[in-house]
């Protein structure tokens, strides 16, 4: 199957079955937020599986743990913002990631005390910062998350979840974070059953998705404010693929990272400038992220991006 474009895709794929839910609980999310009159951010997180069969035993999969767009919403709604999270099923989520590794299971924060559970006292001051935090977002309903697994349902709900925000203008942003898989299996190519070995090789032929921010940035949400990521392995690359998309797209901002040093650098591509946001070795060793730097600086353009808007009307 030819794949022309976005219309074609969607008409192409079968949506997801939950779509219609997903698009009412979006609508309520957006209505709420109107009325206490705050700023929306759809933030994506986690890779995209592309299943092998419709029964799926075995998928191609994108890297990502999820750990930027978890601990970017956390900013988001620190600052006032609320959020819509998409993300990859069983990647790490806001407030719970910081519980979820192995490396910090939250079984060893734990102790048992006679017929009670209580917290180490190690642990005791962080954990009640963060559900302190996590127990306020969820009384103001700031957090509406979406779960994914394939990337053909992440494309679904992004253009529903999209088109629903854009209705909110200038207002909204789009932090496209999530590993996006630019191959995919069409449906008529996938079949049923588990691919059987002794065979021999597994010959593979994937064809490619349509870059869909193109559609995100010209028609879905053309007043939105549109961060998209760009991840590269080779150096050499980086600056000049990123500089590449944003010219392609044109959309606000492209934040160009490489997967070894992702914690530590990420290069903002804006049509006026090329900045290196970094992060000293003092800071790392503090506990502190990357993303707090990234947001702020995203707000701040963001609030240019109404104020210039306001200024035109
Ligand atoms: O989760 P972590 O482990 O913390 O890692 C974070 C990250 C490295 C995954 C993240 O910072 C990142 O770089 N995410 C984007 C990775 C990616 O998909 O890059 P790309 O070069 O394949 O795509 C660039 C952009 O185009 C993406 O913003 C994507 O939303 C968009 N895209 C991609 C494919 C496609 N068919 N349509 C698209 O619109």
């Amino acid at each position: 199957m030819e794949i022309d474009g976005e219309d074609d895709y969607f008409v192409k794929n079968t949506p997801p079955k939950n779509i219609n839910e997903v698009e009412r609980k979006t609508k309520e999310f957006m209505k709420y937020q109107q009325e206490k009159g705050r700023r929306i951010v759809l933030v994506t997180s986690g890779g995209t599986t592309v299943p092998l069969e419709n029964q799926t035993v075995r998928f191609v999969d994108n890297f990502s743990a999820g750990t930027r767009g978890s601990a970017s919403a956390e900013y988001f709604i620190e600052n006032g913002y609320a959020v819509i999270f998409l993300y990859r099923q069983h990647s790490l989520r806001p407030y719970s990631r910081h519980y979820s590794h192995s490396k910090n299971c939250f079984l060893d924060m734990l102790d048992i005390d006679k017929d009670n559970i209580i917290v180490n006292d190690k642990y005791k001051e962080s954990m009640k910062s963060i559900l302190e935090r996590y127990k306020k977002t969820k009384a103001e309903n700031l957090l509406l998350e979406i779960d994914f697994f394939t990337v053909k349902d992440y494309f679904f709900y992004l253009n529903k979840i999209t088109k629903i925000l854009a209705t909110m203008e200038e207002k909204s942003m789009y932090y496209l974070a999530a590993a996006v898989s630019d191959f995919f299996i069409p449906p008529e190519r996938m079949v049923e059953h588990k691919i059987q070995s002794g065979e021999g090789a597994l010959k593979l032929s994937l064809d490619q998705v349509p870059k869909f921010l193109k559609p995100l940035v010209s028609e879905w949400a053309p007043k939105g404010f549109i961060v998209s990521f760009k991840l590269e392995t080779d150096p050499a690359l980086l600056i000049s693929k990123a500089r590449k998309a944003l010219k392609r797209y044109g959309h606000q901002i492209v934040i160009g990272n490489m997967l070894l040093t992702r914690k530590k650098v990420v290069h903002f591509i804006t049509n006026d400038e090329e900045r290196k946001i970094e992060m000293t070795e003092e800071e790392l060793n503090n506990g502190i992220e990357i993303e707090t730097k990234i947001i702020s600086e995203l707000i701040k353009k963001h609030d240019q991006w109404i104020n210039q808007s306001e200024a035109n009307n």
